[in-house]
């Protein structure tokens, strides 16, 4: 039997190159080992996002970027957490058996606060949701980018503390993070993010990569823009792109004009399978993905409800 590999992604908005290298593209290198589900976090979303149409637009976005990258639907399960209410439900079982100080110390609300914002409570208990939608279905590793790994921890102790009050229910899974490509610098260097405004859009039009691409921050000073060649080392191995930064020395435009045509060298193929995508075809990959989870989650839920004891 294959071991179980579980991964998601937030609706958010839409899909950048940092989840792309961070997340997708390892995903699809081992998918295949697995017995792998991939789940569109939309509960997670409704942490940050308020308006139901573009709540609508970006979930079948970012199933039709997942079809449109190369994830067969007939090998992942793919579904959206909303579709298998196990996840809120077990959330809850978590958030009774953790404290306040422990879920003070997650990154994302401690960001939030350290900003001066009010975070919801949504946002507070997040790391639990997160837990319940690894644990639900024993998985065993969750391939992400380096910026989740605390969440993965945070899954293993909600496990932990699962397992020593009520008996061996829960695996501990594991994170992958592969190194070379943890944390995907964006346009000013910092960590590619939806929230920093700093993001090369995956599925963008020409256009509007080369925009992006025009906005990223150079330092006038060195003759290597070294923020440009860090973002195009995920399209070149370093060593091809030698020659060309050598050749072009101090010509800022030229190299990003040369990163706009790797770009798009990638993206164009892709692009043109998820113009064939249609919305229906989106519904139907994830109703079917939806009953396969709900079988597991059900299952699991079975035993949890009588472990605590409220079945009676
Ligand atoms: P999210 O939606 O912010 O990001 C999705 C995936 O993309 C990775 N990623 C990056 N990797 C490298 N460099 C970057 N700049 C970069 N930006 C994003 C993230 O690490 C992640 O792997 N809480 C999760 C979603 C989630 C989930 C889960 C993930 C909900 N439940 C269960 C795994 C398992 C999140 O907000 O990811």
């Amino acid at each position: 039997m294959k071991k179980r590999l579980f991964t998601g992604i937030q609706s958010s908005g839409t899909l950048h190159i940092g989840n792309y290298f961070g997340a997708l593209k390892p995903f699809l290198e081992i998918a295949g080992d697995y017995d792998s589900m991939l789940m569109v976090a939309d509960y997670h979303a409704l942490t940050s996002l308020k308006d139901p149409e573009a709540m609508r637009a970006n979930i079948i976005n970012v199933v039709k970027d997942y079809l449109a990258v190369g994830v067969n639907p007939a090998d992942v399960v793919i579904f959206k957490q909303s579709d298998v209410s196990a996840h809120t439900e077990l959330a809850w079982i978590f958030d009774c058996l953790v404290t306040v100080p422990f879920l003070q110390q997650a990154h994302a609300y401690k960001d939030k606060i350290a900003k001066g914002l009010e975070a919801n409570a949504g946002l507070f208990t997040y790391p639990m949701l997160m837990a319940a939608d690894i644990l639900l279905y024993d998985t065993d590793v969750v391939p992400v980018g380096a910026d989740q790994k605390q969440h993965v921890e945070y899954a293993r102790e909600a496990a932990a503390k699962f397992n020593n009050s009520y008996g061996e229910t829960f695996k501990e899974p594991k994170e992958i993070i592969m190194e070379s490509i943890a944390t995907i610098p964006g346009t000013d260097g910092k960590k590619m993010s939806k929230s920093y405004g700093n993001t090369i859009p995956l599925f963008g039009t020409k256009d509007e990569i080369a925009k992006a691409v025009m906005g990223i921050v150079t330092d006038s000073t060195g003759d290597r823009p070294e923020h440009v060649h860090a973002i195009h080392k995920l399209f070149q191995a370093d060593g091809d792109l030698l020659p060309l930064y050598e050749e072009h020395k101090g010509k800022y435009k030229h190299l990003k004009e040369a990163l706009i045509e790797d770009i798009e060298r990638m993206v164009a193929p892709m692009r043109e399978v998820r113009a064939d995508i249609t919305d229906a075809d989106v519904k139907t990959v994830l109703e079917e993905g939806a009953l396969r989870a709900r079988a597991q989650a059900d299952a699991k839920m079975q035993d949890v409800r009588e472990k605590i004891g409220v079945r009676i």
